[in-house]
C-alpha cells in the first residue's frame, strides 16, 4: 500500500497490544501495515483514520443495503432507544418486524430473532435436528455458516486437503473444533448433483439437514448452476431432510424476499442477518409453521439480546424502505453496469476471468474461465487480485482484501460512483503488472 497511513499504523500498533491481530474478527485483518482502521462512514463512502475517503464496496461484509448511517434508519433507532432498550418483554415493534419478514419472504410462516448469522444458523440446525430426530448435517465446501463448531468445516482449505471429489474429507477450519463433530458432518462440493444423490443414497435416512448458501457468497459469489438448488429441494423431499437456506448474505439483498424469491425455491427454514437491519445487530431464522412450532415444545431457543431495540428498530426502518422504494432494482441497475464495465476492462486487457454473483453482490475470478465450486475457484489467481485491491485502495476505492468476499453495493451508490470506480479500475489494471 502506498497511501500514507500514519494514524492508521499507530492505531494498529495500539490495537495489537490489546486485541489478537489488533481486530475483533480475524476476517478484518489484512496484514501488518495494510489493515484499514475506520473513522466514519456515510452513504456509499467511508473515511479512514488518516482522513482518506473511499467509495466503499465492502459494505461491512454485506449488511449495509441502504447506505452507511442511513438517516431514516438512524432516526427510528434514536426514537426507539429513548423509550428503553430492553425489558425482558416482547414489544409491538418486534411483532411488526416479524410480520414484515413473513410478508416479504415466501417460505417463512413463523420467525424467531437472534443477534448474528452464527446464532441464526445454530438455532436453525438445532430445530432441524429436533424435527427429524436425526443428527447429521450436509454442507458444501466453501460455504460459510458462521463461527459455531457444527458447520465451520471445509470453508476454505486447499483442494488437496479435501480428498477426492467422490469421497470428500471434511476439514475443520480452526483448531479447537472437536474431532467428534466430524461424525456429524458430511461436506460435499457445490453444484455437483450426482455426488449429492450418491451420498444421500448411502446416508439419506441419517441426515437432519442440508444447509446451503443459495450462492457461494463466501467463495467469490459462485451461483447455483443447472438447477442445483432444485435438486437439493427434491432430494430433501425424497429423504425427509430439512432444507436450510442460509440467506445471511442474500436475504433482503438479491431480492426483497432473498434467494427464495429470486429462484422460486421454498426451503423449510431460512436464516437472515446482514441486510435485515442495515448494519445493526439483528438476525432471524424462520420457515414452515410445523417445524418452527417445535420451539417452546421441547426445543430450546432464546437469548437476552435477541430482541435488542436498536436492531429491531433498524430492521423495522430498513424493511419499510425496502418495501416502499425500488431499492433492489436501483442497486441491480447500477451493479449490472459496474459488473459489465469491469468485465469489459478485463477483456480489453486480455486478462482471462469470469464474473460471478449478482449485481448487488458479485465477484470476479482471474485466470479461470468458469468456476462452479471451491475446488475450481482455488485455481484462480490470488496474488494479482490482492495487488489490484491494494492499488484500488490507494486510489480511493475499497473492496475486500479477501478474494472470496464479493463486492457489495448499496442504494446510496450513485451512477457517478460507478463511473469513478470504472475509471479507477481501468487505471489500476493498466498500472499493476500481472
Ligand atoms: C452465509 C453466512 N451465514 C452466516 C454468517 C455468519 O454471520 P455472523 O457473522 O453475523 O455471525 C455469515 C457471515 O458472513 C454468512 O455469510
Amino acid at each position: 500500500m502506498k497511501i500514507p497511513w500514519q494514524n492508521n499504523n499507530k492505531l494498529q500498533e495500539r490495537a495489537f497490544k490489546v486485541m489478537p491481530l489488533g481486530v475483533n474478527s480475524n476476517f478484518r485483518f489484512w496484514g501488518d501495515g495494510i489493515t484499514p482502521y475506520m473513522k466514519e462512514a456515510k452513504g456509499a463512502y467511508l473515511w479512514d483514520v488518516d482522513g482518506n475517503k473511499y467509495i466503499d464496496y465492502r459494505m461491512a461484509f454485506g449488511p449495509i443495503i441502504l447506505g452507511h448511517a442511513y438517516d431514516e434508519v438512524n432516526a427510528k433507532v434514536k426514537e426507539e432507544i429513548d423509550r428503553g432498550t430492553m425489558a425482558a418483554m416482547t414489544y409491538e415493534l418486534e411483532i411488526e418486524v416479524a410480520e414484515k419478514i413473513v410478508r416479504m419472504c415466501p417460505s417463512v410462516e413463523m420467525v424467531r430473532f437472534a443477534c448474528s448469522g452464527t446464532e441464526a444458523t445454530l438455532h436453525a440446525i438445532r430445530v432441524a435436528r429436533a424435527y427429524t430426530g436425526r443428527e447429521k448435517i450436509i454442507k458444501f465446501e466453501g460455504c460459510y455458516h458462521g463461527m459455531h463448531d457444527y458447520t465451520l468445516w471445509s470453508t476454505y482449505a486447499p483442494t488437496e486437503s479435501y480428498g477426492h471429489v467422490r469421497n470428500p474429507i471434511s476439514v475443520p477450519a480452526s483448531s479447537g473444533i472437536p474431532q467428534q463433530l466430524n461424525e456429524l458432518i458430511i461436506t460435499l462440493p457445490f453444484n455437483e448433483p450426482d455426488i449429492l444423490k450418491r451420498t444421500l443414497a448411502s446416508f439419506g435416512d441419517q441426515v437432519a439437514t442440508i444447509i446451503t448458501e443459495p450462492c457461494m457468497g463466501n467463495c467469490g459469489g459462485i451461483t447455483p448452476q443447472n438447477g442445483f438448488l432444485n435438486v437439493i429441494r427434491e432430494q430433501c423431499d425424497k429423504y425427509g431432510i430439512v432444507l436450510i437456506l442460509d440467506e445471511v448474505k442474500t436475504g433482503f439483498r438479491i431480492a426483497n424476499g432473498g434467494a427464495q424469491e429470486y429462484y422460486g425455491i421454498k426451503p423449510d427454514l431460512a436464516t437472515y442477518a446482514k441486510a435485515l437491519a442495515n448494519g445493526y445487530p439483528l438476525a432471524a431464522f424462520g420457515g414452515k409453521k410445523d417445524i418452527m412450532s417445535t420451539i417452546g415444545h421441547g426445543v430450546a431457543q432464546g437469548g437476552t439480546f435477541t430482541n435488542n431495540k436498536p436492531g429491531v428498530a433498524a430492521a423495522w426502518a430498513t424493511l419499510t424502505v425496502l418495501e416502499r422504494e425500488p431499492v433492489i432494482k436501483t442497486i441491480e441497475k447500477r451493479g449490472q453496469r459496474l459488473m459489465d464495465g469491469l468485465c469489459k476492462i478485463l477483456t480489453e486487457e486480455s486478462i482471462p476471468h469470469c464474473m460471478n454473483g449478482y449485481p448487488s453482490m458479485f465477484s470476479f475470478a482471474i485466470g479461470v474461465e468458469k468456476i462452479t465450486d471451491q475446488r475450481s475457484w482455488n485455481l484462480s489467481e490470488k496474488k494479482y487480485f490482492l495487488d489490484l485491491v491494494e492499488a484500488m485502495v490507494d486510489r480511493g476505492v475499497m473492496t475486500d482484501h479477501d478474494p472470496r468476499e464479493p463486492w457489495f453495493l448499496c442504494y446510496s451508490h450513485s451512477e457517478a460512483d460507478i463511473d469513478t470506480t470504472l475509471n479507477v479500475f481501468r487505471d489500476t489494471i493498466k498500472s499493476v503488472k500481472r
